[in-house]
């Protein structure tokens, strides 16, 4: 929780600057990269998730924040003055335009009147996310074939898993390419202004007060009143935040790294999830361990990325987020030796900056809290939340517009049809974000991959088990490793997965039992149950008669968390 908190006022700027070994390379790096210090409250950045440093997150400073006012509120009369900005109220609007745009251009699609508000630019990032091919046919329905073929875009020569081991799997077709946010989501952009959508750039919302016939959106120059309003201002959305209150998060996901020049340009192979070390102990903070996977991929424009990141509990006592930098700088040497003349020479990263041969461009931060109670509930009618702000991806993935587009579809059918069955009420569109027992069961493997303070497992157990998972993932069909990479869990691959785990490594077993505990083991086992049971529901029930009204769409709702639920809408 610490961490979070450094967010609204700690820079490192005015910080201690002989904390970490590799302090000064880190603030090298920033400076290289444009990363602005001080930049506190996020404001003015755009682009969305990583693009820009929060470096205020670099410290635990142990200080505490008010709780902001209430950014979500009800009224039982309509809003007084100032009058709407908007004669006609929109049917939809949509807070944030990194994912919002393409939900908005769908939305757009099927007829709806939309509008956007976004604190930054409509923009998308410059940093390329990876995706798999074959998950871009789901833009169909806002950019055409053309327009689909014409965003820039890199393909991996392959993609690589490993666990500090030689033993490597190569994944073809998974998360293969990068493609360039900025060029999609400008496509999406002027398809949307083009028929018609509006966008309110550099227009930070404030609040949002719901009354019994609209959602009134407030900036401190708009009033914007829609039927209904979605929230997708990603991780820190207010929003959410309104609604978390003091909860402490069940996982965190830290993951920094660099876009930079110098690796050798023959490499164009990508590392998924990689580990080079075992479990490792903090110098700096005795009674924290961490187990640190790597990610690296060639970027479009001939530079390389690459993430180290880390699964953890949200306990105080750990180390903040510079600690993940400082291992970063510590490690990316040796992790790159085979890819960078420099590292291979024993070089460090401060000795590669200073003579030319590492030269970093982009720097990113991601701090990605997850929670078990997810996807997220309103508390307000007329409000539903969309991409990272609800928490619909697993607490292992940071892969959030892969997640997007998998819902896309649902999500743009629900929300057209409550706008014609004036749907509003909160109990009916949190059916929308009901619950999804694939997805609940992957918090077992979120506990099982972070390790708990002062918890003393043996330092391989992570990387064992990793290496057993994916022995038994490759051996068998497709369907069953590219699911599991594409943060997809589904019942027969997942009973596949840990039957043959068990068979590889019946040892390992009693271990991964003491590690999850007792009261983890059971809520799980509810989950494989529950998905279990929403595979059949799904499989065997032939369609109802279409039910009208009110009724129909809650009954659509329920078998589309059926199938998304139990991962029947993936297909390879
Ligand atoms: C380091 C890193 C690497 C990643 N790599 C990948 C990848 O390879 N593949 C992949 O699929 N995903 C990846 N992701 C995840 C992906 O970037 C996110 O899932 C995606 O950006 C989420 O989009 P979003 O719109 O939900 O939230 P965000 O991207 O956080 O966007 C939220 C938007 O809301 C705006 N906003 C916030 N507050 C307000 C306000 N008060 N008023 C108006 N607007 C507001 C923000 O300016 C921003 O534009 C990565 C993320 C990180 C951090
Ligand atoms: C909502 O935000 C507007 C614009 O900043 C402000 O004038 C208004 O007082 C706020 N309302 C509430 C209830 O906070
Ligand atoms: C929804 O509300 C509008 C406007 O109040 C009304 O004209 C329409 O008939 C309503 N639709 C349904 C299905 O109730």
């Amino acid at each position: 929780m610490k961490w979070f908190y450094t967010l609204l006022f700690l820079t490192i700027a005015n910080s201690d600057s002989n904390a970490y070994l590799h302090s000064s390379t880190i603030k090298r790096i920033f400076e290289a990269t444009s990363v602005s210090i001080p930049r506190t409250d996020g404001a003015g950045r755009s682009g969305g998730a990583g693009q820009a440093v929060d470096s205020g997150v670099l410290r635990q400073p142990g200080a505490t924040a008010l709780p902001p006012p209430a950014f979500v509120t009800s009224s039982s009369s309509p809003p007084p003055s100032p009058p709407s900005s908007n004669d006609k109220p929109y049917d939809i609007t949509i807070l944030g335009g990194t994912l919002g745009i393409v939900l908005a251009a769908s939305l757009q699609s099927r007829g709806l009147s939309v509008c956007v508000v976004e604190r930054g630019l409509v923009q998308g990032r410059e940093q390329d996310w990876n995706i798999g091919s074959n998950e871009l046919e789901e833009l169909k329905t806002v950019l055409s074939e053309e327009q689909i073929q014409s965003i820039p875009f890199i393909d991996y020569k392959e993609t690589r898993v490993a666990f500090n081991s030689d033993e490597a799997h190569m994944l073809p077709g998974v998360l293969n390419r990068g493609i360039s946010p900025k060029s999609l989501i400008s496509a999406i952009r002027s398809n949307f202004e083009s028929n018609g959508g509006v966008i309110h750039e550099s227009t930070a919302v404030q609040n949002v007060t719901i009354t019994p016939s609209a959602a009134v959106v407030r900036s401190d120059d708009l009033t914007i009143s829609s039927k209904l309003v979605v929230d997708c201002m990603g991780n820190g959305s207010p929003i959410s935040k309104q609604i978390r209150g003091d909860e402490v998060a069940n996982g965190v996901c830290i993951v920094v790294g660099t876009q930079a020049e110098g690796f050798k340009p023959e490499y164009m192979g990508a590392d998924l999830i990689v580990s080079d070390d075992d479990i490792v102990e903090l110098e700096q903070n005795a009674g924290e361990r961490r187990q640190y996977f790597w990610e690296s991929f060639p970027n479009i424009n001939g530079k390389r990325t690459t993430y180290l990141f880390t699964y953890l509990d949200d306990d105080s006592r750990r180390d903040g987020v510079e600690s993940v930098w400082n291992d970063y700088v510590a490690r990316l040497p040796s992790y790159m030796k085979e890819n960078h003349d420099g590292f291979g020479a024993g070089k460090s990263v401060e000795e590669c900056m200073d003579d030319g041969s590492f030269k970093p461009v982009k720097s990113f931060t991601g701090v990605f809290k997850t929670f078990k109670n997810s996807p997220i509930q309103m508390q307000h009618d007329r409000i539903v939340s969309v991409g990272d702000a609800s928490g619909v991806q697993s607490p292992l993935s940071f892969g959030g517009f892969g997640a997007m587009l998998r819902h896309l579809e649902r999500y743009s059918d629900a929300l057209t049809e409550a706008i014609e069955e004036n749907v509003s009420h909160k109990d009916d569109l949190n059916l929308m974000n009901g619950y999804l027992p694939n997805q609940a069961c992957t918090w077992m493997f979120q506990k099982s991959m972070s390790v708990p303070m002062d918890d003393p497992r043996d330092a391989v157990f992570i990387n064992r088990l990793m290496r057993n998972n994916y022995k038994g993932m490759m051996s068998s069909e497709e369907l069953v490793w590219k699911s599991f990479n594409q943060d997809v869990v589904k019942p027969g691959p997942l009973l596949k997965v840990i039957t043959m785990a068990t068979i590889i490594d019946p040892l390992n077993i009693p271990t991964l039992l003491k590690v999850v505990g007792p009261k983890e083991l059971t809520e799980w086992m509810g989950h494989v149950f529950m998905m279990a049971l929403y595979n059949w529901l799904d499989a065997s029930l032939v369609s109802p008669p279409d039910k009208g009204g009110i009724e129909g769409w809650r009954s659509r709702r329920q078998r589309e968390l059926w199938k998304y639920g139990s991962g029947r809408d993936y297909h390879i």
